[in-house]
């Protein structure tokens, strides 16, 4: 099955609809990975359509428990909120928001530089490495080719890009700005800016309550979307430590669900 017929089983599946642009950002996720000469073929390598779906079926699984609670009633955010903040979580991975489709491909093969095989990539040229060099080398294209991509992801992001950390930590504000433009509610733009809120605190700046137009800002529901926003969290360390590297014990990630009182029950087989 390709990439578009599996996304459009998904859509269908969850009856969840997606506007062509952003499904055209997603499918650019599954593109050829990386440049020739490295260690890792492509086919070994994890691309980040594979990651997004599969982020997206776990948090599917998790929404269908969080919904026997009862819990969710009483939220705006539903299922198929956190179905769709999750499929659209990094989608940033395809450059900043205004970005053309063919500078997309680019950026998509950029941000493959920072995927790891399962047996694990020497983490070499990762994340103080400054930004052009690092690009040059892996895309192979001339220095000044990679100093005009980082100016125009630069103005994109309002930002200073230097390092390849720097580069990493625009794929969520990358994501945010893509929402906005294509006007996804703002709810699905709250939880997926926040999917690194935990574990990467720091460098991540997600959008605030007051900067996402009709947002119903009631305590009651900023709780629902946080929790939903670490339910996502977890379900994407969940797929890259299965998927991409052996740092991280998938179990372990999983059992940080336990915090949440309605799963703990569950997660005990007591429901
Ligand atoms: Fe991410
Ligand atoms: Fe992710």
């Amino acid at each position: 099955m390709s990439s578009r017929e599996t996304l459009e089983k998904f859509l269908e599946q969850n009856k969840i609809s997606l506007p062509p642009i952003l499904k055209e950002r997603l499918l650019l996720l599954d593109k050829p990975q990386i440049s020739e000469g490295e260690e890792i073929s492509p086919e070994e390598r994890p691309n980040n359509f594979s990651h997004t779906l599969d982020v997206a079926r776990t948090c599917a699984v998790i929404a269908s428990m969080w919904e026997k609670t009862n819990e969710l009633r009483q939220y705006v955010i539903k299922k198929r909120e956190l179905i769709l903040a999750a499929l659209l979580h990094d989608i940033g991975k395809t450059g900043p928001s205004g970005t053309d489709p063919k500078t997309q491909e680019i950026w998509v093969k950029s941000f493959s530089i920072f995927n790891k095989s399962k047996e694990g990539d020497k983490q070499s040229k990762f994340p103080e490495t400054p930004a052009e060099e690092a690009l040059a080398v892996h895309l192979k294209i001339t220095l000044e080719d990679a100093q005009r991509l980082i100016l125009a992801m630069e103005e994109g992001l309002g930002k200073k890009i230097e390092t390849m950390r720097d580069i990493y930590n625009s794929h969520v504000q990358n994501t945010a700005d893509t929402l906005l433009e294509a006007g996804v509610n703002p709810e699905i733009i709250f939880i997926a800016s926040r999917h690194h809120e935990i574990t990467n605190h720091h460098s991540y700046t997600p959008l605030g309550p007051g900067e996402l137009p009709n947002f119903e800002s009631t305590p009651q529901n900023i709780e629902a979307l946080e929790r939903a926003a670490r339910i996502l969290e977890i379900a994407d360390q969940f797929q890259a430590s299965v998927t991409r590297n052996g740092n991280s014990d998938p179990q372990k990630i999983l059992k940080r669900l336990e915090t949440f009182e309605p799963f703990k029950e569950f997660l005990d087989g007591k429901e």
